[in-house]
């Protein structure tokens, strides 16, 4: 059986990716520091697979313990999603983005290197495209000057990979999230913004259970049919099941090149007055908001052109957006009570 180390397995993204990784039978062990997540979620995980994954709870940063923890554990493959991941805090704090996110990632590849590990996959993001010149955005738009300290370590951290590949002869993906959204079916893990989110997913499940007055939607004159900006909104389980196609591939050497990155989306944009409206069918209410002027720093519109991914992962998304709306809605209800 692989044994697969998930950074961050405790996390929005990395706790629907073990659960995945269970189910097809790989063998998973955690590192998480518990710095955005909590450790209940590890029981939650055993509820849903039947097996709880190991968890080492080690900051990426301290070289020390990330040398320890290799030493002492066999490992066949990497899912790194441990990094912060707030835009608005990474302009205030930009050091402490570029030592996790880059600081953090330098130290797992060292131990790849010198102990000869193989197959890494990469959380990138499409924030690395900026506004794109054509939609949907394909693998070949160029990457655009960074908006925030947070977007520019997703550039960084590929070019780190990269370097890393060509000269250690190391396979890596890396897998350009669109924006995840949802929960798990069985409403065991989803996702826990802390404080105010800045997301929009959950202002609108918070919004409509209470906790927010009023959604506000930032600007209704852009350059789309209905003036609100345009993303491309991916279910979380789709996307977890996104890595692990991206494994396979790399453990059963399919890849093409030693670096390879894939845009993981729908395909399909939504504007944000699609999703309120989508939001108040699937959940059947009513959802209080108005319209705000634009978000400093937000694009017009982006999503996804999947045929790369379809093709070489063999992957495909399965959910709906009206299916992840419920179950962002079923989520939100469950924290309340
Ligand atoms: P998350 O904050 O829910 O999960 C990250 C996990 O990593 C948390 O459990 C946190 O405690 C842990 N962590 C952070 N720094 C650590 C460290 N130094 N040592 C050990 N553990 C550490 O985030 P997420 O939404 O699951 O995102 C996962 C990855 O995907 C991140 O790299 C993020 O940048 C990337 N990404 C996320 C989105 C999104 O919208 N959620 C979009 C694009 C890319
Ligand atoms: C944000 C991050 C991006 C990250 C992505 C992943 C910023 C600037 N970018 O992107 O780096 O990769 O999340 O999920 O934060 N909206 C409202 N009202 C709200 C909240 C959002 O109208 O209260 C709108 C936004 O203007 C945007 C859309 O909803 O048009 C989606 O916003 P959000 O969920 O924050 O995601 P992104 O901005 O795409």
């Amino acid at each position: 059986m692989k044994k697969i180390l998930v950074t961050g397995g405790l996390g929005f993204i990395g706790s629907h990716t073990v659960v995945e990784l269970q189910n097809e039978g790989f063998d998973v062990v955690i590192i998480d520091n518990l710095s955005n997540s909590k450790i209940e979620v590890l029981d939650n995980i055993k509820e849903i697979t039947g097996t709880k994954p190991d968890l080492f709870q080690i900051d990426l940063r301290v070289k020390k313990d990330v040398v320890d923890f290799f030493s002492n554990n066999t490992i066949d493959g990497i899912i790194h999603f441990a990094a912060f991941k707030a835009v608005g805090e990474s302009v205030q704090n930009p050091l402490d983005y570029y030592e996790n996110n880059i600081g953090s990632l330098v130290h797992i590849l060292q131990e790849m290197r010198d102990r000869n590990i193989d197959n890494f996959i990469f959380s990138s993001s499409c924030t690395v495209y900026g506004q794109a010149d054509e939609l949907p955005i394909t693998e070949n738009a160029p990457i655009k000057h960074a908006l925030s300290p947070y977007g520019n370590t997703k550039q960084i951290g590929e070019e780190v990979i990269i370097d890393t590949c060509k000269a250690n002869n190391l396979n890596a993906i890396s897998l350009r999230y669109f924006n995840p959204i949802g929960a798990h079916d069985t409403t065991k893990i989803g996702e826990l913004p802390i404080g105010i989110p800045q997301n929009l997913i959950p202002y609108i499940t918070q919004t409509a259970a209470g906790i927010r007055e009023q959604l506000s939607i930032f600007g209704n004159d852009y350059n789309t049919p209905d003036g609100t900006a345009i993303r491309d909104y991916i279910h979380v389980v789709d996307l977890a099941k996104a890595h692990i196609a991206a494994l396979k591939r790399l453990i059963q050497k399919e890849n093409k090149t030693n670096f390879e990155f894939f845009n993981v989306g729908t395909g399909k944009g939504s504007s944000v007055l699609e999703i309120v409206k989508a939001f108040e069918v699937a959940t059947n209410q009513k959802l209080n908001y108005k319209i705000a002027d634009r978000r400093e720093g937000d694009i017009a519109a982006a999503y996804a052109d999947t045929t790369l991914a379809n093709s070489e992962l063999k992957w495909k998304t399965e959910k709906t957006i009206e299916q992840a709306l419920q179950s962002a809605w079923k989520w939100q209800k469950k924290q309340k009570s």
